[in-house]
């Protein structure tokens, strides 16, 4: 059965979008179509990376193991919900700013920078290792998103950076990198880990 905006597509010949993902619409607040442009996309780029870490700790509360699965059972299931909240703001700020805000799956995929884990389970040691990775990517991006939103007179967006994004990935880091500590991580095995995700120090 088709639904009304495929019959709406077919009757009129039209596209069903009525905005294009990486425009922003006007918004009477006061702020630049250019300065709103720029935030609305480095948000995108933080939602995406954000909603892969939600992902990500969801897929490791899951399929944790051994001696400490009860206790990281829980709090990565805590830092999901936390993560999920944050996604949400992401979304609404850029839809604030008149933006698109990014939503499915597939989308989400092509442009989160965060390495793909792979399907099947992985030790606590390398699932926290991901999980400290993926915080620092983000806070990277927030810190200098930070920076460019306050420089265009953006304040509301800094504001929602650095007191929801930053603090948050910040805090979830401290208890990560406290678990990492009790995991035993080897140094070895932390440049071993590094080049497995792809990542640089
Ligand atoms: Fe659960």
């Amino acid at each position: 059965m088709k639904n009304n905006a495929s019959k709406k597509m077919q009757l009129n010949g039209h596209e069903t979008e009525i905005q294009k993902y990486g425009t922003v619409a006007n918004r009477p607040i006061s702020l630049d179509h250019k300065v709103r442009l720029a935030s609305a996309e480095s948000l995108n780029q933080i939602l995406a990376d954000t909603m892969t870490l939600r992902d990500l700790y969801k897929k490791h509360h899951w399929q944790v193991s051994g001696p400490t699965f009860y206790q990281l059972h829980l709090l990565f299931d805590k830092h999901f919900g936390e993560q999920a909240e944050i996604v949400d703001t992401l979304a609404e700020r850029i839809q604030t700013l008149g933006g698109v805000a990014i939503a499915m799956a597939p989308d989400v995929a092509e442009t989160t920078r965060i390495a793909r884990p792979p399907r099947g389970r992985e030790d606590v040691a390398m699932q926290l290792f991901r999980l400290l990775q993926a915080h620092e990517l983000i806070i990277d991006e927030t810190r200098e998103a930070a920076k460019t939103a306050i420089a265009g007179g953006d304040d509301g967006t800094n504001d929602m950076l650095v007191s929801d994004v930053l603090r948050l990935n910040e805090f979830q880091v401290w208890f990560i990198n406290e678990q990492m500590a009790g995991a035993g991580i080897a140094d070895k095995d932390e440049e071993a880990a590094r080049s497995l995700v792809g990542a640089h120090s």
